[in-house]
């Protein structure tokens, strides 16, 4: 059991007094909309970005892997270290949160989802409407032209023993093959941005999943929600700067909090 109430009703599964006042908020809204980050993929065993100890960003800076001078600077030591990603994110598999939010649609008339996350997880879990906002690591393309390169071409690469990885060059302009996320200082990709922002403008309720809500534009969205007055309920282990003007803060991991907010949906049929 975890720190959550357990309500036991009439011999159905158990759900918590939290996803019932979740349920309750969402009832009656045709559209929702899910926006998560790295926290979303942390029970599939991926790293997130700001926790202090684990965080990616407490033991690597970005300016020296997140941007494109940091890889004209040293291309071997940037692509080494986002090869390294991508084979985690490939051996990763999506949890039940993930598969959770699939189960959601059955009941709205549309859920998108507008991740962060590079890994491709929610796509892999089944979920149809998903914008990436930042990208798709696996989507490797050389750096001056975007030519697509096939990712499955980088296993037969040696690395050096410091993890560096020469960057293969593109076989049709011979550019360097770069990773397929968005870089600090670099625009976001115009159809995911889009999409994302009219889900959110046309919602009826956002639930904001595993982000700290620190990076924009993606942050922006709460506020959007919010000023729209649709239902925004946060699912979060750890405080956020949107915890307080959530219409629900819901202190719990994706994976635990998901799967009871779609039984809960579910026994509401
Ligand atoms: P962060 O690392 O900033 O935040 C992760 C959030 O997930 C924190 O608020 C954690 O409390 C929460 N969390 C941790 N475990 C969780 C779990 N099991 N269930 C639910 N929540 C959990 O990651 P993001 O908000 O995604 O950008 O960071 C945003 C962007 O900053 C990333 O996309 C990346 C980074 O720099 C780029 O690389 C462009």
């Amino acid at each position: 059991m975890d720190e959550h109430t357990d309500l036991v009703l009439d011999g159905a599964p158990r759900i918590t007094a939290e996803a019932k006042t979740c349920a309750e908020l969402l009832e009656g809204g045709r559209r929702l909309v899910v926006l998560t980050g790295a926290g979303m993929s942390q029970e599939s065993g991926l790293p997130t970005f700001r926790d202090a100890l684990t965080g990616l960003w407490s033991t690597f800076d970005p300016e020296d892997l997140a941007t494109e001078a940091a890889f004209r600077r040293d291309p071997a030591r940037v692509f080494g270290w986002y090869v390294s990603r991508w084979r985690q994110m490939r051996d990763a598999k999506p949890h039940a949160g993930h598969f959770a939010i699939v189960r959601l649609a059955e009941r709205f008339d549309r859920v998108d989802v507008v991740t962060q996350n590079i890994d491709g997880l929610h796509r892999r879990a089944g979920s149809e409407h998903v914008s990436e906002l930042h990208g798709n690591l696996a989507a490797f393309r050389c750096l001056d032209a975007g030519h697509p390169f096939e990712g499955s071409l980088l296993d037969g690469l040696a690395g050096a023993a410091d993890g560096s990885v020469q960057p293969p060059r593109c076989n049709v302009c011979d550019s360097p093959i770069r990773p397929g996320v968005v870089w600090f200082g670099e625009p976001l990709p115009e159809d995911a941005v889009r999409e994302g922002w009219e889900a959110v403008e046309t919602c009826d309720a956002l639930l904001i999943v595993g982000t700290s809500a620190v990076v924009y534009p993606a942050a922006e969205l709460p506020a959007i929600a919010l000023r729209r007055r649709c239902a925004v309920i946060e699912i979060n282990p750890d405080v956020t700067p949107y915890s307080a003007r959530a219409t629900w803060s819901w202190r719990a991991r994706a994976g635990t909090a998901l799967p009871r907010l779609a039984d809960c949906l579910r026994q509401d049929e």
